[in-house]
């Protein structure tokens, strides 16, 4: 069995008749398939043609590996070879492969290629025809083509069109460190609002929250509040959503914390409804401009779960069974943008990076194992461990997180622990009280939560408008 160490050292040198014998189409396939992928980067001088007789191969790994390696080469020579794979190519793999490798050569000779793949069924073998059009778009044909593309059904090509036109305005900002993208207004530092979200949201600036977690009122199934209509409650969801969408720094996270719920039926003569809260709501999320990034899902112990099969326990017909649910969503969206996570990690100095660092043993799957908590006086709060996770995976020291729905506080409390600022904010009088308890004993080390009505929050915002 070949090794990589066996193929670095064949690699040194390019004369010995190792990759001949072994690159034959007439070689045992597993061997070829692992030789072609394990090739790694392709010294100068390496011998491109004997990938010429792969691109022919019965096998469509075969002929796609070849083609891979073909590409590392950049060799305009294989122009022809590789153009006509791509016309008679049935295998959507090898086919994205070839055009890759076409694409890379970035040689004018391949417009007419990568033009025609333009139409391609497979939307990936469109991306890659895009991209290697890219390199190109200075030529008047290039660019008709790539105009073409405006209307394509598929998002991911649209959106990578539309990115190209934003990045060729802004090109150099994009890259530069954005200095206000750590910082948070002062007023909104270690602040619990004592009102009504929707009016608490209208004051606060754009772009200055980095990270919200949060578990709404779950529908009618408690009573903080009553809602007309399932149709009204996700109407008041959206349009909190989308203004802490405008809060939201550029490409930073929203993590929203919700269930389906069961409202009890009337009487034995009706049944209980159950509302999908996680489904209905991404939908509108998506709409508002939040990227879908994880749907972690938050499993409790079976005893935290309401027994909802006892009567199909005791008669075990089909249709009546009843699944006792020890689960919640924890749905991850980011502020949608062009910019990659790297970019939002370049805004903070190399210190706070690695003082935020997420050291030890985590969670590696989506399925995060964790108790429920309980609370003297609130009657759903988060389990401290679930937002500390939350708060350590998506956020930086330093930073400002928001809990919007504070009920007792947890987010708050979570964050000054991680040397994170919160701001949250929370109707009911006594869950303030609660929260201002919780906070004042994990606010040891700083000054007092500061509970301030919305008339409050606005005049903190008139007087730093006016010393600025
Ligand atoms: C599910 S609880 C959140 C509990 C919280 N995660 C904790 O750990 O304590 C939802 C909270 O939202 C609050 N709430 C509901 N509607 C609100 C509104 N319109 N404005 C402000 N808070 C509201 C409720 O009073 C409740 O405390």
């Amino acid at each position: 069995m070949l090794t990589k160490a066996n193929i670095e050292h064949e690699k040194l040198n390019p004369d010995s008749p190792f990759f001949k014998n072994a690159l034959a189409p007439t070689c045992d396939e597993s061997a070829l398939l692992s030789l072609l992928d394990n090739l790694g980067k392709l010294p100068a001088g390496f011998n491109g043609e004997l990938f010429i007789p792969l691109l022919m191969h019965t096998n469509p790994k075969i002929r796609m590996l070849a083609a891979k390696n073909i590409g590392k080469l950049k060799d305009e020579k294989f122009l022809t070879e590789l153009s006509q794979l791509a016309s008679t190519e049935k295998n959507t793999f090898a086919r994205r492969e070839v055009i890759s490798a076409i694409g890379r050569l970035r040689s004018e000779k391949a417009i007419t290629i990568l033009t025609q793949s333009l139409a391609d069924v497979d939307p990936k073998v469109v991306l890659q025809a895009l991209r290697g059009l890219l390199y190109l778009k200075e030529k008047p044909e290039v660019q008709t083509a790539l105009d073409s593309l405006s209307e394509h059904p598929n998002e991911l090509i649209r959106e990578h069109l539309a990115n190209e036109v934003k990045n060729r305005s802004t090109r150099s900002p994009g890259r530069k460190k954005d200095q206000h993208h750590p910082s948070s207004p002062d007023p909104l530092k270690n602040v619990i609002v004592y009102a009504d979200v929707q009016e608490t949201l209208k004051i606060i600036p754009d772009e200055s929250i980095h990270l919200t977690f949060t578990s709404p009122p779950y529908y009618n199934a408690r009573d903080y509040t009553i809602y007309q209509s399932y149709e009204a409650y996700l109407d008041f969801l959206t349009a909190i959503f989308k203004e802490i969408h405008r809060m939201t720094k550029e490409g930073r996270f929203f993590v929203l914390n919700t269930s389906p719920v069961i409202v009890p039926r009337l009487s034995r003569a009706h049944s209980s409804r159950r509302y999908a809260i996680p489904y209905d709501i991404h939908p509108r999320l998506t709409d508002i401009g939040w990227e879908f990034i994880d749907d972690i899902v938050w499993t409790k112990p079976d005893y935290a779960a309401k027994n909802r099969n006892g009567g199909f326990f005791q008669h075990r017909k089909p249709l009546g069974y009843k699944a006792n649910s020890v689960t919640e969503s924890v749905m991850v969206y980011r502020k949608k943008t062009d910019k990659l996570i790297d970019w939002n990690i370049r805004q903070y100095d190399e210190d706070t990076v690695e003082a935020s660092k997420v050291m030890g043993e985590y969670e590696k799957t989506n399925l995060w194992h964790i108790n429920p908590a309980t609370d003297k006086v609130h009657p759903a709060v988060f389990p401290p461990e679930l937002a500390a996770r939350i708060v350590r995976f998506y956020s930086f020291k330093g930073d400002l997180v928001f809990d919007p729905f504070a009920g007792s506080g947890t987010v708050g409390h979570v964050a000054l622990t991680h040397e994170r600022h919160f701001l949250l904010c929370e109707k009911e009088a006594e869950y303030i009280e609660r929260a201002e308890q919780l906070l004042d004993v994990a606010l040891f080390t700083h000054a007092k939560p500061r509970v301030l009505s919305l008339t409050e929050l606005k005049s903190e915002f008139a007087e730093r408008n006016h010393n600025l």
